[in-house]
């Protein structure tokens, strides 16, 4: 088991031609499902990074540039985006002009992605909430919605037979699923032919471990896990952000996976309780890539970054 998990982080650090000395740690295989199908096929290789948590401070611009250069080595089909895009919006004193400083950092970052498609979700720390009212163009989701490029505040999509499913935990009693978009998440797997291969991304985990000692999980994962379980004729699995943390989870035969973060300790160094520098507890800052199986079977592998 030790071994292997050696072997396979050697191949993957070979694969994308990073030498063992360039990097600070060696990459972290949170999945390597079913290596004994030695016919399945990769249909797709995608980066999912979360919780960038962009800011003008710490030379943060500048740093996630410098991650973005180490992604692309990986050749990807394109990226996830999990949410927590800007530093933060949501609190009560965040004035206009802050808000504001911090999207067109991010517009500006958006030619790191030129040539890639990026599927983002809505994070908690996005939405400006403190807007004098509600009218303001500026005020929660939409505005988010808007400089993220998404066609609605959740959605779906497919590729290479793959269904996709962007999900907007942000709602009461975050995170959950408002009304509306359980209606329509239900009809999506409805839709969906038995066999089918999906990924769900969300910003707050569904289900997660380190949720147990943090807090932060959905708060209607009963809800969630008892439809997927109606749909258990099809290949489910989930990506989260939010935690800052890295973890596995597995319930009903459907996988959970919480992929850390960008942004570590939000670009600071950490403080008493970081195991490393500019970690969040034990997780160091990072991404995941992501391939995806023709037998609906995911590889999930977690690379930590040292900028
Ligand atoms: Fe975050």
């Amino acid at each position: 088991m030790k071994k292997e998990h050696s072997e396979n982080r050697r191949s993957a650090l070979k694969k994308i031609g990073v030498s063992l000395g360039a990097m600070a740690m060696s990459p972290i295989v949170l999945s390597q499902e079913n290596t004994s199908n030695k016919n399945r096929k990769r249909l797709l290789k995608i980066a999912h990074i979360t919780d960038i948590h962009i800011r003008p401070e710490l030379d943060a611009p500048n740093r996630f540039r410098q991650c973005m250069r180490e992604i692309k080595k990986h050749k990807v089909d394109f990226f996830l985006n999990g949410g927590d895009t800007i530093f933060a919006a949501d609190y009560g004193d965040i004035t206009r002009e802050r808000v504001l400083e911090q999207w067109e950092i991010w517009n500006d970052l958006k030619s790191e992605f030129k040539g890639y498609e990026i599927h983002s979700c809505l994070g908690n720390h996005d939405m400006w909430w403190a807007a004098p009212d509600k009218s303001d163009a500026m005020y929660g989701k939409d505005y988010v919605v808007k400089n993220l490029n998404i066609p609605n505040r959740y959605y779906s999509f497919k590729k290479e037979g793959w269904y996709f499913l962007v999900l907007d935990s942000n709602n009461k009693n975050a995170g959950s699923l408002d009304e509306e978009q359980r209606v329509w998440l239900e009809n999506e797997l409805l839709n969906m032919p038995k066999g089918a291969r999906v990924l769900v991304m969300t910003h707050y985990p569904i289900l997660g471990v380190s949720t147990i000692p943090y807090g932060g999980n959905h708060t209607d994962s009963k809800y969630i896990t008892k439809l997927f379980h109606k749909h258990k004729d099809k290949n489910i699995h989930c990506i989260s952000g939010h935690m800052h943390l890295l973890d596995k989870a597995i319930y009903n035969n459907v996988n959970y996976y919480c992929n850390g973060s960008m942004s570590g300790f939000w670009w600071g160094d950490g403080d008493e309780e970081s195991a490393g520098k500019c970690w969040y507890h034990e997780t160091p800052p990072g991404y995941s890539i992501i391939e995806l199986f023709d037998d609906g079977t995911l590889s999930n592998i977690y690379y930590p970054h040292s900028y």
